[in-house]
């Protein structure tokens, strides 16, 4: 996807351009909401007790793939959803189904992040307690892509989330809780053959998220990474014959990634690993650099027709 191709992606009503925000739905009968924060919660003795009733959670790229799947799983737990996404008419859909509330719009630009965290505050009622920051961009190539792909590259899969954390770390700091989510990618953590646009920002992401976490987990931040290998969504679809060789075989639905994530959550843990053979190859790649390097270029020749 190029820079001009992103442009165009954008609502014809411009950045930070919002649809109507649809009613929230109403509080089922065995919940009450607590006149204190006006938050929903399960009433005594009921069993099914949503692990982010009342949550507020924004969620960017969330009109299809991961980003989707996400939504509708927080939305599942109680969760209070800001969807969003540059495709309008996908982030609405969304946000209907799950009674969410749609905040279209670019999630990566400077002003663009700005407007739709305003937005999401006011729609959701309050400041953002969980922000996915989700959209991603499947940028191929080598040092041979052009300038706007690197630049969008970095801009949506890294600056996007440098931008979100500007804003929204004052707030979390001060009230001494705030969650922030990076779908990273195990390029992130390894290397995507064929795609060094990809794994050198969604190292950064990685960094970025890591950097987040060790600075102030001790004053009520939590992060998280999420580093699946292939998932079953449109950007898979776009991998080429490098994505039918190491991402199709085991690849896994998005609803897995959103398991994940949850159970990563409940745990506290800082990297999600939907495919946990990831961690072993993080591994050697951190013991055994040559043997892992290696092995990656026997990847790299046998896309090549070599091996
Ligand atoms: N699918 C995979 O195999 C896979 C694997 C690892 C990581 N990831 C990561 O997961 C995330 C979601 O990817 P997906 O597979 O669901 O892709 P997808 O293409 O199905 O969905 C991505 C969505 O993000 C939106 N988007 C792109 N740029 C945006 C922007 N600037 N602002 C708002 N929305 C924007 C797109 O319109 C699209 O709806 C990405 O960060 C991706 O890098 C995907």
């Amino acid at each position: 996807m190029s820079a001009s191709s992103r442009q165009r992606a954008v609502p014809a009503r411009g950045r930070g351009a919002f649809r109507p925000v649809p009613a929230l739905p109403s509080a089922p009968t065995d919940r009450l909401v607590c006149p204190a924060d006006g938050v929903v919660r399960p009433t005594e003795g009921t069993a099914d007790v949503a692990a982010h009733q009342g949550t507020r959670v924004f969620v960017s790229g969330a009109g299809r793939g991961i980003g989707a799947a996400l939504a509708r799983r927080f939305a599942a737990e109680g969760a209070r959803v800001a969807v969003n996404d540059l495709d309008a008419d996908a982030a609405g859909a969304v946000a209907e189904e799950i009674g969410g509330v749609a905040v279209p719009g670019d999630a990566a630009g400077e002003q663009g992040v700005a407007d739709l965290i305003k937005q999401a505050t006011a729609a959701l009622g309050g400041g953002i307690e969980i922000y996915c920051a989700n959209a991603g961009v499947p940028t191929g190539g080598g040092p041979d892509a052009p300038e706007e792909d690197w630049a969008l590259a970095w801009d949506v899969n890294v600056m996007a989330h440098v931008r979100a954390a500007r804003i929204l770390l004052p707030e979390w700091l001060e009230r001494g809780e705030g969650r922030f989510v990076a779908t990273v990618s195990a390029a992130g953590l390894l290397t995507m053959v064929g795609a060094a646009p990809y794994s050198v920002t969604k190292h950064g992401a990685h960094a970025f998220a890591e950097w987040l976490s060790l600075t102030y987990r001790h004053r009520g931040v939590h992060v998280h990474a999420i580093c699946p290998q292939g998932v079953r969504t449109d950007m898979l679809a776009v991998t080429g014959e490098a994505g039918d060789l190491v991402l199709r075989p085991t690849a896994i639905e998005p609803e897995q990634v959103a398991d994940a994530l949850l159970a990563g959550i409940a745990e506290d843990r800082f990297l999600i690993l939907p495919h946990p053979e990831v961690g072993d190859y993080y591994a050697v790649r951190a013991a055994e650099p040559d043997r892992w390097l290696g092995g990656m270029n026997k990847v790299q020749r046998k896309l090549e027709g070599q091996a």
